[in-house]
C-alpha cells in the first residue's frame, strides 16, 4: 500500500505467513499504554478485506473501538473480559447479511473495470449471485463462513506485522447489538483484540494430522504422517 511501510513496528521485516500462522496466540493480557498505531491498523483492517468470500459479496463489517469508554460498554456485553479494556483496539466482527441486494452492482463494475471480467461475464454473474442468495435459508450462516475467514486473516496480518491478537465468542450478541446500534441483518461473529501482549503465552499444543485428517473418504485414516 503506498505511504505505509512494509516493516513491524519495532523495525523487523513483517513476518512470513508460515512465522505468524504458528507464534499467534490467543492473547491473554494486553498492555493498555502501548497504543496501535493508525497506519498499522488501517494495514491490518485492508489485509483482512483481501480474504475470500463467496460471489466475492465482502460480506465482512468491521466495528474498530478504539474509546476506553466504548471499549468498557463492550466490556459489560461480553462478560467482563479483561482484555476489552486492557486493549487497545477491540474490533466487533459482523458479517452482513444482504451484500447481493446491496453491493452486487458495484462488486460486478469493480470487477469490469478491474479488467477481470467481460461485460457478459459480468451479467451472468449479477444474475446468478442474485438468484443464488435469493434462495439461502440461513443467511447468518452464509454470512459466518466468509467473515470467519476474514477475522482469521486479520489476526495472521497483524501477527505479521507485530500485533498481538485474540479472538472472543463470549459475549452477548444482542446486548452488543444493542450496545453499538448494530442493525438485525448483521451478525456478530467475533470479537477480535488487538495490541501489544503483557508476557508469553505457551503454545497450548493441537492434534497431529492423523487426529484430524481423513483421506479420500470420511473416516478412512491417513497415512501420509506429520509434517
Ligand atoms: C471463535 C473463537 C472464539 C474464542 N473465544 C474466546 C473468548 O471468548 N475468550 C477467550 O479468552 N478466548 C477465546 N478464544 C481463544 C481460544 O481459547 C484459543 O484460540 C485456544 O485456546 C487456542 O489457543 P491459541 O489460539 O493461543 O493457540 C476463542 C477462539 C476462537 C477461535
Amino acid at each position: 500500500m503506498p505511504g505505509i511501510p512494509d516493516r513491524q513496528i519495532d523495525g523487523q521485516l513483517p513476518l512470513s505467513a508460515p512465522e505468524a500462522i504458528a507464534r499467534r496466540r490467543a492473547t491473554p493480557h494486553f498492555d493498555a499504554s502501548r497504543p496501535v498505531p493508525d497506519e498499522w491498523l488501517k494495514r491490518v483492517l485492508h489485509l483482512a478485506t483481501l480474504a475470500p468470500s463467496g460471489f466475492n459479496l465482502q460480506p465482512w463489517r468491521f466495528l474498530v473501538v478504539r474509546d476506553a469508554r466504548n471499549r468498557r460498554k463492550l466490556q459489560a456485553s461480553a462478560f467482563q473480559q479483561p482484555k476489552i479494556a486492557e486493549a487497545p483496539v477491540v474490533v466487533i466482527v459482523l458479517g452482513y447479511h444482504h451484500p447481493h441486494r446491496t453491493h452486487l452492482e458495484a462488486i460486478v463494475n469493480q470487477m469490469s473495470t478491474l479488467g477481470v471480467i467481460t461485460p457478459e461475464a459480468g451479467a451472468e454473474m449479477r444474475a446468478r449471485a442474485s438468484r443464488t442468495m435469493e434462495r439461502v435459508s440461513d443467511l447468518a450462516l452464509w454470512t459466518t463462513r466468509s467473515t470467519m475467514l476474514a477475522a482469521a486473516t486479520l489476526m495472521i496480518a497483524a501477527e505479521s506485522l507485530g500485533l498481538a491478537s485474540a479472538p472472543m465468542e463470549g459475549f452477548q450478541p444482542d446486548k452488543v447489538k444493542e450496545a453499538f446500534g448494530i442493525p438485525n441483518d448483521h451478525t456478530v461473529c467475533c470479537l477480535i483484540a488487538l495490541g501489544f501482549a503483557t508476557g508469553e503465552k505457551p503454545f497450548p499444543g493441537r492434534f497431529g494430522l492423523a487426529e484430524v485428517c481423513y483421506e479420500e473418504h470420511f473416516g478412512q485414516p491417513w497415512t501420509l504422517g506429520e509434517a
